[in-house]
């Protein structure tokens, strides 16, 4: 068997990836930095198994120790977000929404979701999705005023089309979604209600978000955003949608299972359940509202006006009319701060070229930076900004940022 020195073209891209992130700034809504355990877990051997069903019910032999890997994953996710059922097995974020839609709905029912240029999913959906293909998708926004979700609307909206399912859950939207208001809806009209939990499970999970699990029929999310897990979804639910939602799972979206992945899943798990993450999930807050509020201080304008979770949206249209999010995220990665470009409400640009930019502080947080970075990132960020064409403030810049990052190494 081949060792990794007898690869050295591919792993020594992994070398460079490695070096990539320990010294640029990773300010990506939906990323993080696993712990080493993490990837110890799905780095291993379980990597080799075929374990097609579920634990106890298998469809090949040899999954004495699988089925019990599953089981402990099963277990501690029900214990962190007080569960009644999971399904481990998605493996991402996209396939647990799309095993929810199999196990509640006909091709052509109506579903209500947050729009997508409005911080909703793809899969919450997009005509260029399964989901807006095969489903009636109609959409609630958020308000002109404050920027964050119209209840009004959605009311209106579920008692006009009596949609089956109201899917809450965003992308890029800055603020708490309380489940219960929303709760309330689905109950008046007789939808089901699910939460995608995709970007906050983490902060769920860290105390600092409230937890949906019981009040929506359903919770999906996926493991690696705030959660720092490895890639991958779950799908928690009441004992009622149990059986169908597994079933959805497998045999209707996937065949086997990742156990390598259900492992470091259980990993995570474990990690979250630990005191100190509720200390990381705060402070992943706190340090987003420092990023906003010092961003503002240099003249940008924060969508909804802060944040009250791990992500921000800068809208850049009053601080130079001309600077496009995709300008600005290629000028920032040329200074080795890496972002992404974002619609903002009301946006007249396309996704493509958009006014905005979304920033995150999962995993410079992961990192043990605090609020005193968050002012020097933002300094950081407003100086590529004011001259997002001059190749030397750009290098000025990222010999800053490497000196930032020397200090708060992920991998060292
Ligand atoms: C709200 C939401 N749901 C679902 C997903 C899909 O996750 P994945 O990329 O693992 O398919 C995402 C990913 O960004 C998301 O933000």
């Amino acid at each position: 068997m081949s060792s990794v020195a007898d690869d050295p073209e591919l792993f020594g891209l992994i070398e460079r990836e490695l070096e990539r992130q320990n010294t640029t700034l990773q300010l990506i809504a939906s990323e993080n930095f696993t712990s080493r355990a993490v990837m110890a877990a799905t780095g291993s051997v379980l990597t080799n198994k075929y374990s097609e069903g579920y634990p106890g019910k298998r469809y090949y032999g040899g999954n004495q120790v699988v089925d019990d890997v599953e089981d402990l994953a099963r277990r501690r996710v029900c214990e962190l977000f007080g569960a009644e059922h999971a399904n481990v097995q998605p493996h991402s974020g996209s396939n647990a929404n799309l095993a929810v839609y199999l196990a509640t709905l006909d091709a052509g029912d109506t579903v209500l979701g947050l729009r997508l240029d409005q911080g909703g999913h793809l899969t919450h959906g997009s005509p260029v999705n399964i989901s807006g293909r095969y489903y009636d998708f109609v959409s609630y926004g958020v308000t002109d005023s404050d920027e964050r979700i119209d209840v009004d609307e959605l009311r209106r909206l579920a008692e006009q089309h009596r949609p089956k399912l109201i899917v809450a859950g965003a992308t890029a939207y800055p603020r708490v979604i309380d489940p219960a208001p929303i709760r309330e809806v689905a109950d008046a009209v007789g939808a089901r209600f699910l939460f995608d939990a995709a970007h906050v499970a983490g902060l769920i999970a860290g105390g600092v978000h409230p937890n949906p699990t019981g009040v929506a029929d359903v919770v999906t999310f996926t493991t690696h955003k705030t959660l720092r897990g490895p890639r991958g979804g779950c799908i928690l639910s009441g004992g009622e949608l149990a059986a169908a939602i597994d079933k959805a799972v497998f045999p209707g979206l996937q065949g086997g299972p990742l156990d390598h992945v259900v492992a470091g899943k259980a990993v995570a798990f474990h990690e979250a359940l630990q005191p100190e993450f509720k200390a990381y999930a705060a402070q992943i807050v706190r340090n987003a509202r420092a990023l906003a509020a010092a961003l503002a201080g240099h003249g940008l304008r924060i969508v909804s006006g802060g944040t009250d979770t791990h992500l921000l949206l800068v809208d850049l249209r009053r601080f130079d009319a001309d600077l496009t999010g995709k300008k600005a995220q290629e000028s920032l990665d040329r200074a080795g701060i890496t972002c992404n470009k974002n619609t903002i409400p009301g946006d007249p640009r396309s996704p493509f070229v958009t006014s905005g930019l979304r920033l995150g502080t999962p995993a410079v947080t992961t990192t043990g930076m605090r609020e005193a970075e968050m002012e020097q990132i933002a300094e950081l960020i407003a100086r590529v900004l004011r001259r997002p064409d001059d190749a030397g403030e750009l290098a000025a810049v990222r010999d800053l940022v490497a000196s930032l990052c020397s200090k708060f190494t992920p991998y060292p």
